[in-house]
């Protein structure tokens, strides 16, 4: 696939990065640092390349949207028309430093979106694992027992592309239903969060989700 990322952070570098050695064409976008952005791209290999957000989304099968909330509208006019795109989104709408969400209860920071893009087909996905597990994870690519990686999307295409870029990246997708299931993924990302960054074991924090019989 084609795929622009929009927010080439700490989200957004890593699995920009992992997408292009998995053999999708990446654009890397917005950055304050140009240089960054063509670093990005040099490290990443020969199917990635740096461009303004404008790049990103023209043919872009896909667009990985990895901006703080407070970016969201100013990344969005840079995109430009956005119309029929799949926007996975791993955004998550609080405000840098706070830990309480900016939408929550009866709607999420993707539905949200989704409002704002009413012709794009919005899905939610790869917010719910810190960005310092994704290289550890690709590298090791288990065959089983795969740590799990759960999205939600009111579009059936644009959740194949998320499950296809979430078992490329090493993960095991589990697909939680609609797009209204991110009011309990988005605070579901906080605890994880918060486990990882202040719990005993550090960062690096992956998981699996098992049903019993
Ligand atoms: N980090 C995680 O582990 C994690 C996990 C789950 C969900 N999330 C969510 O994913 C989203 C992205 O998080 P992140 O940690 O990847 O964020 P980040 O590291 O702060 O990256 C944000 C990106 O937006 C760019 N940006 C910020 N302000 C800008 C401006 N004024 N003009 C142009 N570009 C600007 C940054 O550019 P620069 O390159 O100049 O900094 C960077 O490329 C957030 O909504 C976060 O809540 C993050």
């Amino acid at each position: 696939m084609r795929i622009g990322i929009l927010g080439s952070g700490l989200m957004g570098s890593k699995l920009g990065t992992i997408f292009a050695r998995t053999g999708h064409e990446v654009v890397f976008s917005y950055s304050r640092s140009a240089k960054k952005l063509e670093a990005l791209a040099r490290e990443a290999g020969r199917n990635a390349r740096a461009g303004t957000p404008r790049d990103a989304a023209e043919d872009a099968d896909a667009l990985l949207l990895a901006v703080p909330w407070s970016r969201l509208d100013d990344v969005l006019d840079q995109a430009g028309k956005l119309a029929g795109k799949v926007i996975v989104s791993c955004s998550i709408p609080h405000e840098e430093d706070a830990d309480t969400l900016l939408v929550a209860n009866t709607s999420s920071g993707a539905e949200e979106l989704q409002k704002k893009l009413r012709k794009a087909e919005v899905v939610s996905a790869f917010g719910t694992v810190p960005s310092e597990v994704l290289f550890g994870v690709f590298g090791a690519r288990r065959k089983s027992r795969r740590p799990s990686l759960v999205y939600c999307s009111d579009h059936e295409r644009a959740k194949s592309v998320a499950a296809t870029l979430i078992r490329d990246t090493g993960f095991d997708p589990v697909d939680a239903g609609p797009l209204r299931v991110a009011r309990y993924l988005e605070p579901f990302t906080l605890l994880v969060a918060q486990l990882a960054y202040e719990g005993t074991g550090g960062p690096k924090l992956a998981y699996r989700f098992s049903r019993f019989a």
